[in-house]
């Protein structure tokens, strides 16, 4: 039996403002999702979040996309939504953006990372979380975990990983993918990704002479862009991500050293601004200051025939305290800028928010230049 892990999101609400998903939320979600075990649709589940999203970890053995499971998450939002509308959340129902479901979560507002795999004798899985933020916040990370011999020591010393590793990279406006084998390929790789608007890291696969099969990917982002979708502002994608650890894929340490630095990410206040990335526990996820730091939540699991043993919630260990001070030594820093670049977006990026809108009344004052 392959097991396939499923991580399904979405904000459907949340207190005060864009801040926390409420408890009432996730019990709707797990009435649904508890019937959805029972029924034998999925194998085992947690609800989790980070800040105002909330994020469904399923295990299941239908494979990626599956219908049965994507509709149980959809209905799980829903019933959600239901809640936050009675308490009148923030928000609320606001990334279910069609009236109903139809085969897949894809394009209808909640971002998805799947993995299906063959089970090793020990699977260890990191579930990352973010909140206020994009896809591409995911770039230098996973370029670390899986590239950076100064990150991942097993680049070097284990056997298993000297195949390297291959790299599925989006182009999120052209909708087209390339696969870049690492190391031959890493400037090319990093002449993407480095755009991190632009090209986002889908998928990581193992290279060759890794036990871990070539066609099972190591790791699975979120890619999918609200913006795109809705056509218009409608809150920042808040990705997620599915990381495989160990013999012969970077180790659990390995996965989560790149978060000791805080880097600069996209999003933060209304989706306009470059802000420090924020590695914290899912209790301290709730965005406060200037909507952000944009957060993100580490949940490290086993892998038991599909059962999920744990959460272990990485980031709540002290020695990420000081990335934690460094972070908000940098946002400090960054809001000093107030409206101005780099702090805020670049012009490209804030054709996706409501600053259009803005923009329009001026239109028409606009002369040419002699
Ligand atoms: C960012 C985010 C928030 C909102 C901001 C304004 O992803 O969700 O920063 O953009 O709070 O929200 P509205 O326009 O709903 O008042
Ligand atoms: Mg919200
Ligand atoms: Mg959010």
């Amino acid at each position: 039996m392959k097991t396939t892990l499923s991580i399904i999101k979405a904000d459907v609400g949340s207190y005060c403002g864009h801040q926390r998903c409420h408890a009432k939320l996730m019990e709707a979600a797990n009435g649904v999702l508890k019937e959805a075990k029972e029924s034998g649709v999925l194998i085992d589940y947690y609800i989790g979040r980070c800040g105002d999203d909330m994020d469904l970890v399923m295990t299941h053995d239908k494979g990626e996309g599956n219908e049965q499971v994507h509709k149980t998450a959809w209905n799980a939002f829903v019933s959600a939504t239901e809640e936050a509308k009675k308490l009148k959340l923030y928000g609320a129902g606001q990334d279910l953006l069609s009236d109903a479901f139809s085969g897949n979560v894809k394009g209808m507002g909640p971002g998805c990372a799947e993995i299906e795999m063959e089970e090793r004798k020990s699977e260890p899985v990191v579930c990352f979380l973010m909140d206020k933020t994009d896809p591409g916040a995911f770039n230098l990370p996973v370029y670390k975990m899986f590239a950076d011999p100064f990150n991942t020591a097993g680049l070097v010393i284990d056997p298993n990983m000297r195949g390297g590793f291959k790299f599925e990279v989006y182009d999120i406006y052209e909708n087209k993918r390339v696969i870049l084998n690492t190391p031959e390929e890493l400037y090319d790789l990093l002449a993407l990704v480095g755009s991190t608007s632009k090209y986002v890291i889908k998928r990581v696969y193992p290279g060759p002479g890794n036990k871990v099969p070539e066609d099972e990917p190591a790791a699975a982002v979120s890619t999918d862009k609200l913006h795109q979708i809705a056509g218009e502002y409608v809150g920042k994608d808040d990705p997620v991500a599915i990381v495989r650890g160990q013999s012969g894929l970077p180790a659990v340490g390995e996965i989560v050293e790149p978060y000791s630095f805080p880097h600069l990410v996209a999003g933060w206040m209304r989706g306009s601004h470059v802000g420090p990335v924020y590695p914290c526990s899912m209790d301290k996820s709730d965005p406060t200051r200037f909507d952000g730091p944009p957060r993100i939540v580490a949940l490290g699991f086993q892998l038991a025939e599909g059962n999920l043993v744990g959460p272990n919630d990485v980031f709540a260990d002290p020695a990420f305290d000081r990335a934690r001070r460094e972070s908000l030594a940098a946002a400090d820093y960054m809001r000093r800028h107030g409206p101005f670049q780099p702090h805020r977006l670049p012009p490209a990026d804030m054709e996706y928010t409501s600053m259009p809108k803005v923009m329009e009344k001026l239109r028409e004052r606009f002369k040419p230049v002699e």
